[in-house]
């Protein structure tokens, strides 16, 4: 059984990382052939956008572990100065003007632009199956998101999604959505954990009495620079390269996770004003861009999203700029946030991510990260994001973190429409699961 796990987990990160393919080789390793022809088609993707940018080579970067030089850049960009210099007073000038500015710069500079004629999505329920779990009935439903492909049949994309709810819930019920680690073969329904064991996160869910979903990433649009010529991207670009400023994965897979709310929007079971967004690691960034850009999320638990998700640009530790710039992650971003790591540099983004918090404003946003093991993701520098998006909040007549100190490990600081947590472990959210329940509990009683 444990042997079976932890194949199901090697084979789950080689999907991830799109290196097999989920359905026809779920646990075969494709061939040297295939691995080679695939990494050349990755460099050949990322060499285009280099020559569209007019850049050679990129900076490298030695890795910085020691928080007293992690602040070069000390002065963020202020989220309440309009580009012209005006202060933004009052919730009508974040709302009319700033917050329009910021979303551009994201837009153009850091995660791409959507396509204003993103096709139509036919859901369909594939299945529907009864589960039990401690003595309580749960109904799970494995759904299609069939996206219209008629502008270019040549890429198909059929988004995944499991939403398993109460059976005998009395209305309509809160749903936490996950951008899924999840691939075909695994149960979409929660084993209970052994006794003593920590549970799940969907009984953790489940037992508020809510309902969870959880979202494929890599069926919206796959994780490499040679998928972006498939998936939701490679459909609206019929196959060609993409522009510096059109759309990253992530961007991809928050459009996709959109278009699982308008189907929440259409069940009796789900109370599509109170969904939740969860993500860990790629996934936290890709949780953090969704609910900036869709204000029907209610509320987001962005988990290790390090750089690209939460942590500062301008924080120098752990991951930077220039590792998110190489040839292996450029595809989460737009094109365009290469630049910054040569010729130009952090400092020069028009926006960082305090700014993409405060987008989310008023809606709560926890930011979670781990000890020791989770350096890479940058705690310091999430935390310093959120303390930045704090005056949105405040304009917008909600709390903010109410410190900038950082905290010990383990201080849950969740008083505001801000949480955020420091758990001893390693890069999991696991721990941090039952503070955010209970900060979302505030949101959905
Ligand atoms: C790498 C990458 C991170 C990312 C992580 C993951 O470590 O550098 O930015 O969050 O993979 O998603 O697993």
């Amino acid at each position: 059984m444990r042997i079976c796990n932890v194949l199901k987990g090697i084979c789950g990160l080689l999907w991830i990382t799109g290196l097999v393919c989920p359905v026809s080789a779920q646990f075969a390793m494709p061939s040297q052939a295939v691995r080679d022809s695939i990494k050349k088609a990755n460099q050949d993707d990322y060499q285009n956008m280099l020559n569209q940018l007019h850049i050679t080579s990129i900076r490298t970067h030695v890795t910085n572990y020691d928080e007293a030089k992690a602040n070069p850049y000390p002065n963020l960009p202020d989220p309440l100065t309009l580009k012209n210099g005006k202060k933004v007073t009052t919730p009508k000038m974040w709302w009319d003007q700033r917050r329009p500015e910021i979303v551009e710069d994201f837009d153009r500079e850091v995660y791409g632009r959507v396509p204003a004629n993103t096709p139509k999505v036919k859901w369909v329920i594939k299945n529907t199956i009864k589960n039990t779990l401690d003595g309580k009935e749960y109904i799970t439903k494995e759904l299609e998101g069939q996206v219209d492909n008629s502008s270019y049949p040549a890429v198909s994309v059929n988004i995944q999604l499991t939403l398993t709810t109460p059976a005998t819930a009395k209305g309509p019920v809160p749903v936490i959505m996950e951008f899924g680690f999840m691939f075909p073969g695994m149960s979409t329904f929660p084993v209970a954990g052994a006794p003593g064991a920590e549970k799940s996160w969907q009984q953790q869910v489940l037992e508020k009495g809510w309902g969870y979903a959880i979202i494929i990433p890599n069926s919206i649009q796959g994780d490499s620079g040679d998928g972006l010529h498939r998936g939701i991207i490679g459909m609206m670009n019929k196959g060609q390269y993409r522009k510096p400023d059109d759309w990253g994965v992530l961007r991809a897979w928050g459009w996709g996770a959109s278009r699982a709310l308008d189907y929440f929007e259409t069940d009796p079971a789900v109370d599509a004003k109170k969904v939740g967004l969860e993500g860990h690691s790629r996934y936290g960034k890709a949780t953090l861009v969704a609910v900036a850009n869709d204000p029907r999320f209610a509320i987001a638990f962005v988990t290790s999203s390090g750089a690209g998700g939460a942590k500062l640009n301008r924080h120098d530790y752990g991951e930077v700029v220039e590792n998110v710039a190489k040839a292996d992650e450029y595809h989460w971003m737009a094109g365009n946030y290469i630049k910054y790591a040569g010729p130009l540099n952090w400092n020069d983004l028009p926006v960082d991510s305090h700014e993409l918090i405060a987008l989310c404003a008023p809606r709560p946003v926890f930011i979670s990260v781990g000890g020791q093991g989770d350096r890479w993701a940058d705690p310091v520098g999430m935390f310093l994001a959120q303390v930045g998006a704090g005056p949105v909040y405040k304009l917008l007549g909600k709390k903010d973190l109410g410190t900038d100190q950082f905290p010990a490990v383990e201080t849950t600081l969740a008083d505001g429409e801000l949480g955020f947590r420091q758990h001893p472990g390693g890069h999991t959210n696991g721990p941090n699961w039952p503070m955010f329940l209970t900060f979302a509990e505030r949101y959905f009683k």
